[in-house]
């Protein structure tokens, strides 16, 4: 297929939701992209932090395929055995006690929204709250929460009632959070903001608030989880102490299929029919998603942590040779963020041309989100492209 052809035929049929790469995709095999142009192009990115076992993985492939020659789809009046046993691998890799599939992540913050809702009905606990540079989803109750700017401010009026307090400012918590407070919903490595960590002192003192006051913790973990810290979740690192859990991105590993997952507190909120999805855990996805978690048991999330380690090692090598273009490389484990002091544009474009796909978040942040299966040798491939552009980058 032609691309300007697919370029004109694209754009005349769809709203401009979607600012394209340029570049038209004929098939994926492990970490790497082949276009309709012949080019074969190394996936930093993954399908935004989706395809965590790479394209073409032939285990989850084949797990598809028994499932689609089964049924592709079932109501969720049915038994549904893929569903069960994705359910009791995210138990046991969390020690969570409930889960509820959905098909995107964010439907599970509006599934996560209702549960603290129910939870807290009838009281005067009525305050969500989420922080700055968050990103948790676009339908209205999770913009609602989602505070950067330019996802929202289109789209006024969103609920009522939510603060968006300042990301790390444990004195913010201290003044804003009170007796009225629900739930806080908060990315502990937070992804569309710039792969910004929080601090210990801001968990502790959420933990400490949370014992004073009685909210719910909800750890949005959709880009972050699934174990691409070197963790099942990111937030057991940071000690939050979570409520829920919330899933969605690569625990299909493509597949549309998003999760929330409850600790014992929250585990009896919903009773028959008050929340449901006609496609929440389609079997398809079960399926998939049951071959990334076996994965993830295999070792996946350890090499993760190894991966992670190798990346960030040549990253901050290539930063102090380049300290005044390089602010600072953070993230943990397959999920890093290079802040540069310039604008990313320019990089993700000159990566692209030595057939490497990045992705720049938050103006000057180079964010990486590999499949998991990434080589050290894949690592090293893009570290020797991304000096060599920074090198030449003025
Ligand atoms: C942290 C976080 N929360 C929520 C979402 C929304 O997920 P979805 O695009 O599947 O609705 C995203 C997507 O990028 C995300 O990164």
């Amino acid at each position: 297929m032609d691309l300007d052809q697919l370029v004109s035929r694209d754009d005349s049929v769809f709203f401009r939701t979607y600012k394209r790469l340029g570049i038209a995709i004929e098939r994926g095999e492990g970490c790497y992209l082949y276009t309709t142009s012949g080019e074969k192009i190394l996936d930093m990115f993954g399908g935004l932090a989706v395809n965590v076992l790479g394209y073409g993985h032939k285990r989850m492939n084949d797990a598809i395929k028994a499932q689609v020659d089964k049924y592709i789809h079932i109501s969720n009046f049915f038994y549904q055995p893929k569903q069960i046993e994705l359910a009791e691998k995210i138990k046991k890799l969390s020690g969570f006690s409930k889960v509820f599939f959905s098909n995107s992540g964010t439907e599970s913050i509006e599934a996560a929204i209702k549960l603290v809702r129910k939870f807290f009905l009838g009281t005067d606990k009525t305050t969500l709250v989420s922080f700055t540079g968050s990103f948790h989803g676009r339908t209205m109750g999770a913009l609602s929460l989602t505070a950067r700017k330019k996802y929202r401010e289109q789209f006024q009026p969103l609920l009522p009632d939510v603060l968006h307090l300042e990301f790390n400012s444990a004195a913010e918590l201290e003044t804003k959070i009170n007796k009225r407070t629900a739930a806080v919903f908060i990315e502990c490595l937070q992804g569309e903001g710039g792969i910004n960590p929080a601090t210990p002192e801001f968990i502790a003192k959420l933990n400490e608030l949370k014992n004073k006051f009685g909210f719910i913790i909800a750890a949005d973990e959709i880009q972050s989880g699934v174990g691409r810290t070197g963790t099942f979740n990111a937030f057991t690192q940071f000690g939050l102490d979570a409520d829920i859990f919330i899933m969605a991105k690569g625990i299909g590993g493509g597949l549309p299929l998003g999760a929330i997952a409850g600790s014992d507190r929250v585990a009896d909120v919903f009773t028959y029919g008050e929340h449901g999805s006609t496609f929440g855990g389609n079997p398809v996805a079960a399926a998939s998603g049951v071959v990334v978690m076996e994965e993830l048991e295999n070792g996946l999330i350890s090499n993760n942590k190894a991966g992670g380690e190798l990346l960030r090692r040549e990253l901050n090598t290539i930063k102090q040779k380049y300290p005044q273009k390089i602010k600072e490389v953070r993230g943990m484990g397959l999920m890093a963020g290079i802040e540069l002091s310039f604008p990313g544009d320019g990089v993700v474009t000159q990566l692209m041309k030595r057939n490497i796909l990045v992705n720049c978040t938050n103006d000057n942040v180079i964010r990486l989100l590999p499949p998991f299966i990434i080589s050290s040798d894949e690592i090293k491939l893009f570290c020797n492209a991304f000096e060599e552009v920074i090198s030449e980058m003025q």
